[in-house]
């Protein structure tokens, strides 16, 4: 008999990692030893690229060595934007970027076993196309021509000049890369895994990193941004946080960007992107996405904690994301989208890792379905299926 372990894998250690540590008692993530603390304020996000794909922080040749290379790779094949021109306009912006990815595959050269190379140039092909896919799309949903990524520009800043075609400000080109630093890894997460899991069967990093995008999809992963967002438009205003919070708990829903599976004290990034949040408000006129999502956390913990005195329910990576993006003028539905732009940074790496020391991820489940019995030819069988 198979041993039984917790659903959900909680506490299940399945593997090892260098690139990052989540340390969920006392909040401190730290990326190849890095606290990200430190890193948040003084690194960029080529910086941590070059950290997570080879092992180090780069000096200043490496550094310019890697923007060199992702500046040359942001382009895509005209085909697959022609792809993007044809689906519908209403098309999930998730769904467009999880499809073109893996249409990336289709323009990479495979060898004679029809294999992709897998090695630290694709990765660094996948972290400077993700968000060409992403911004391509953004324009074309709005029925405009895409706009051909820029290979000078850092990948934040290039993002948010592709979308608008016009160079952002510093502030927001700042804030935007601080936040792909705080998105770059975060150890066995589901969608880092589900990337592990597939390239454990010697799938290629088109391949894995198709099945990471599925899988932070969800509300309960990736997909909790845009969902607190939405959360952020139902409040509307400050003073409506606390009846949202008892009116959603009452209905036995989730208040989405609250709560981690790790973390049993406040996110270590949801204090970073808070501050963001509050310095892209001042600069934006006073948005007041900050200060309802400021009033929805204080309501939350209240509420929360008063149904059970002893919980350890905080804000997570994703709650701060939501005013973070929105003042950066980002649509709600394209969050999950951004997390990804970040990201994929962590999943390449990761992959890589796994690739270089692999063994086939296969686990084992306990059977609870019927015993063995024979089988029942079909004038014989019921409506159930079973024998008459
Ligand atoms: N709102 C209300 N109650 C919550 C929340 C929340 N956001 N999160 C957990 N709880 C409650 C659950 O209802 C449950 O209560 P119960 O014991 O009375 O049934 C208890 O806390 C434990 O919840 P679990 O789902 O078992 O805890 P788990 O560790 O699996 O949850 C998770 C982690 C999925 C992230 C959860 O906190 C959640 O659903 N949060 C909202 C979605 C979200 O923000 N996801 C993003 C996570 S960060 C990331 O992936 C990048």
């Amino acid at each position: 008999m198979p041993t039984v372990v917790d659903r959900g894998l909680e506490g299940v250690v399945v593997g090892s990692t260098k690139l990052s540590n989540v340390e969920g008692t006392v909040g401190r993530l730290t990326y190849r030893g890095f606290d990200i603390d430190d890193l948040a304020p003084s690194a960029t996000f080529e910086e941590i690229v070059h950290l997570l794909l080879y092992g180090h922080l780069p000096n200043r040749t490496e550094l310019e060595t890697l923007k060199r290379e992702l500046g040359s790779r942001r382009s895509l094949p005209e085909p697959l934007i022609s792809a993007m021109q044809n689906v519908p306009k209403t098309a999930w912006p998730m769904d467009v970027l999880r499809t073109i990815v893996s249409g990336l595959g289709l323009f990479s050269p495979v060898n004679a076993r029809g294999e992709h190379l897998s090695d630290v140039h694709t990765a660094i092909e996948l972290v400077a196309k993700t968000p060409t896919i992403v911004a391509a799309w953004d324009r074309i949903r709005r029925g405009l021509d895409a706009v051909e990524p820029r290979a000078d520009l850092s990948q934040a800043s290039n993002f948010l000049y592709m979308r608008s075609g016009k160079m952002p400000h510093a502030i927001e080109a700042d804030a935007l890369d601080t936040y792909f630093v705080l998105l770059a890894d975060h150890s066995y997460n589901a969608s880092t895994f589900a990337a592990r899991v597939t390239a454990s069967t010697r799938a290629d990093l088109y391949a894995s990193v198709t099945a990471a995008l599925a899988t932070l999809q969800g509300d309960l992963h990736g997909g909790a941004a845009t969902a607190s967002f939405r959360a952020l438009t139902e409040v509307g205003d400050p003073e409506n946080a606390e009846g949202y919070v008892r009116e959603a708990l009452a209905r036995n829903e989730r208040i989405m960007g609250m709560g981690h599976r790790e973390y049993k004290v406040r996110d270590p990034r949801a204090r970073h992107l808070e501050a963001m949040a509050k310095k892209l408000s001042e600069q934006e006129g006073n948005s007041r996405w900050y200060e309802i999502a400021s009033r929805l956390e204080d309501a939350s913990r209240k509420v929360l904690q008063e149904k059970k005195p002893d919980n350890t329910i905080y804000a997570n990576v994703d709650f701060y994301t939501a005013p973070v993006l929105a003042d950066l003028g980002i649509p709600g539905d394209e969050f999950t989208c951004l997390f990804a732009c970040g990201r994929i940074a962590g999943w390449t790496g990761h992959i890589l890792e796994q690739l270089a020391d692999n063994r086939l991820i296969r686990p084992q489940a306990t059977y609870d379905g019927p015993p063995p019995g024979p089988f029942v030819p079909i004038e014989k069988r019921d409506v159930n299926g079973a024998r008459n």
